[in-house]
């Protein structure tokens, strides 16, 4: 451990022992989390530290995050990794960011294989480099019969993006006559998350109050909480919080 990461440990764990803590409900648990984790570069730029190494610290927070969330029985966590228009960042956050995912995953037995975490990747992995493409199929065939709860990594994946190739899928069905119609369970099925459950809660950290183009088709009836601390900083106690919150509200999906 760097002298950097040891500073940047005690900050957190100084961070968790005064954040505001909550009960939660652990017969009401969402079965499916989403979470868009951000905050990373600001993180960094307040501490005089790369972007990077915001993300860095982001790599390390989604590890306890999906150890928690394992542990309380959250059946799936959905976390927003890279946009279709993060590419739009210099290259070189780009590439720290791919470097990091690939990283994560060839170590994915020592950050979550204790966990027994089944791992995909949804998204046009199309554009991604061969050697990461390679990584996510043999992560995604190693980890598939586990058991615990699946992380859906997004990367390089957009809502939008999701929708339309639905549809080009679903028109092309119809028009060659396999299908007869189009209705919003087959819909449904055609989204990188498949039949995963309805996705109960979604979590944005550091501040900003937007879907950013995370999961628009799956988050029709979601439950949002958002949060003033950046993605680095979160811990099991703001999850709980987020989780203690969702569990007051009052889910009417459309009805009264
Ligand atoms: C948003 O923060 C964060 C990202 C675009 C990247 C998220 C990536 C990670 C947490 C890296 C690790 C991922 C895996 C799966 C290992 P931002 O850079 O937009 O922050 P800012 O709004 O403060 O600039």
């Amino acid at each position: 451990m760097t002298v950097k990461e040891l500073f940047g440990a005690i900050y957190k764990k100084l961070v968790f022992l005064f954040a505001q803590d909550a009960q939660i409900d652990m017969d009401n648990i969402p079965k499916h989390i989403g979470i868009i984790m951000d905050g990373n570069g600001r993180w960094a730029k307040r501490r005089g530290l790369k972007r990077s190494d915001g993300h860095r610290a982001g790599a390390k927070t989604l590890e306890d995050i999906t150890d928690y969330c394992g542990k309380i029985g959250v059946k799936y966590l959905t976390v927003y990794a890279f946009s279709t228009e993060n590419w739009k960042r210099p290259k070189e956050e780009v590439d720290a960011i791919m470097n990091l995912i690939l990283e994560y995953l060839t170590n994915m037995e020592k950050f979550v294989g204790g966990r027994d975490c089944r791992i995909r990747v949804i998204g046009d992995r199309t554009a991604l480099s061969q050697v990461l493409q390679e990584k996510i199929l043999e992560v995604e065939e190693y980890t598939k019969d586990r058991t615990g709860p699946t992380l859906n990594i997004a990367l390089n994946y957009g809502g939008r993006d999701e929708i339309v190739r639905a549809a080009k899928v679903a028109a092309e069905k119809l028009n060659n006559g396999e299908i007869k119609d189009i209705n919003e369970e087959y819909f449904s099925s055609l989204m990188y998350t498949g039949n995963d459950p309805e996705v109960e809660l979604i979590i944005r950290p550091s501040g900003e109050k937007r879907l950013s183009n995370f999961l628009l088709w799956q988050s029709a009836y979601s439950e949002f909480w958002f949060s003033n601390t950046c993605w680095p900083d979160f811990t099991e106690k703001h999850m709980r919080v987020a989780i203690s919150d969702y569990q007051k509200r009052n889910r009417r999906y459309g009805g009264v």
